[in-house]
């Protein structure tokens, strides 16, 4: 039996982070590496931190390294920059990338050898010791990462992770205050990721009750206000009910994991760059589209979730309806719906099957086994726009 795992301090809401200066009290921190995306210290998102930190009159390096889907290199980079500063205490504050990249490094830093040594695939190390000690804080919502110990890196071809409990944050703080200047386009993607890791994980053979609630909590925040926040990024209630489905969702898929969208998505990252967000987006809808047989139950909520009218419908047409209202979804938010508008050819096809079929540690979690051919028909259907099960 596996264990319900999360940090052990989860601060959100409004406001929540002005507890980082309580944080940093509590750890008696004097020395902080901070990690952010550039764009993030442009927009001075961050400000609210760095004010804190000046306050306490901490000493501080403020590494702007980030880079969307970063690769190894990158990794490599910043885990010898906190190697070289030797810091008490590391902060991560961004998207996924930012949050990725400062949990790895902050174990990595403490530990022998690279990134490379310690991925998922082909790592040969062991982690020894774990590391410095974190405070997660996103401003997207979301990747969920501030709640997973999961830190994601792109190789030539697709991504690998690496995973161990000890890149789980000692500290996360989710403020939607942070996520109001965020860009309509990074809203849509961020906000799809987050719904896809609820839906996901409710799908997963590994789900259980508690991860259930969650992830039907998150879809319900997530569905219900994912437009606003896209349309009017100021809507403060929109706002904060997303940074929360967001969170919850984390928490979800943490547990019970995530499957085949996240799976074939990889290879689309790895491949063609495109962001982790609209990887899923894109493939979410026809994923489903061919799954659905194999979670029924579960369809039928999630159409509650929906607010799909259900009244004498079939099993079928309900979850039909699911799937044609994922689709809406990915459209409303004005995200692309197939993968040839990212200008991938038919020929490519072959080759993001053959990767898709190698992330055997999401698509086990899938409700219905996909095979090669499943994983072709469902690249070739998001290639020609087509739901099966509709036309
Ligand atoms: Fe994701």
């Amino acid at each position: 039996m596996k264990a319900f795992i999360s940090p052990k301090k989860i601060y959100h809401g409004e406001g929540s982070i002005n507890v980082l200066e309580t944080i940093l009290k509590e750890r008696n921190a004097q020395n902080i590496f901070l990690l952010t995306d550039p764009i993030l210290r442009e927009l001075n998102v961050i400000e609210p931190i760095i004010e804190i930190i000046h306050r306490l009159e901490l000493k501080v390096q403020i590494s702007t390294d980030v880079v969307p889907e970063p690769s190894l290199s990158v990794g490599n980079r910043i885990v010898e920059k906190v190697r070289d500063q030797n810091p008490d205490l590391v902060i991560g504050v961004g998207g996924g990338s930012a949050i990725d990249l400062a949990k790895a490094a902050a174990v990595l830093a403490e530990n022998e050898g690279k990134v490379e040594d310690y991925l998922n695939l082909t790592g040969t190390k062991t982690f020894q010791t774990k590391g410095l000690p974190k405070v997660l804080i996103p401003t997207t919502a979301g990747t969920g990462a501030e709640v997973t110990d999961i830190a994601v890196f792109s190789l030539e071809e697709t991504k690998d992770v690496i995973t161990h409990e000890y890149l789980l944050a000692d500290y996360a703080i989710v403020d939607p205050v942070l996520t109001y200047t965020l860009p309509p386009k990074v809203t849509a993607a961020s906000g799809v990721d987050a719904f896809t890791h609820a839906i996901e994980a409710y799908t997963s053979v590994n789900a259980t009750a508690l991860t259930d609630t969650l992830a039907v909590e998150a879809m319900d925040r997530i569905a219900s206000n994912i437009r606003t926040a896209v349309w009017n990024g100021s809507d403060k209630k929109a706002r904060g009910e997303m940074a929360l489905g967001s969170l919850m969702a984390g928490m979800s898929f943490y547990n019970a994991g995530v499957a085949g969208v996240h799976g074939l998505a990889y290879p689309l990252g790895g491949l063609f760059k495109l962001p982790h967000g609209e990887s899923n987006a894109v493939l979410l809808p026809y994923v489903y589209d061919h799954i659905w047989p194999s979670c029924i139950d579960k369809m039928n909520h999630v159409a509650k979730i929906l607010r799909i009218p259900l009244g004498g419908k079939s099993d079928r047409n309900i979850a039909i309806d699911v799937v044609r209202s994922l689709q809406t979804l990915v459209k409303d938010v004005g995200l692309p719906t197939t993968i040839k508008e990212y200008n991938i050819k038919q020929n490519d096809i072959e080759t993001l099957t053959e990767n898709g079929i190698k992330q055997t540690r999401l698509l086990n979690r899938s409700p219905k086994k996909l095979t090669k051919k499943d994983i072709r028909e469902i690249y070739q259907n998001c290639y020609d726009g087509k739901l099966k099960s509709i036309e």
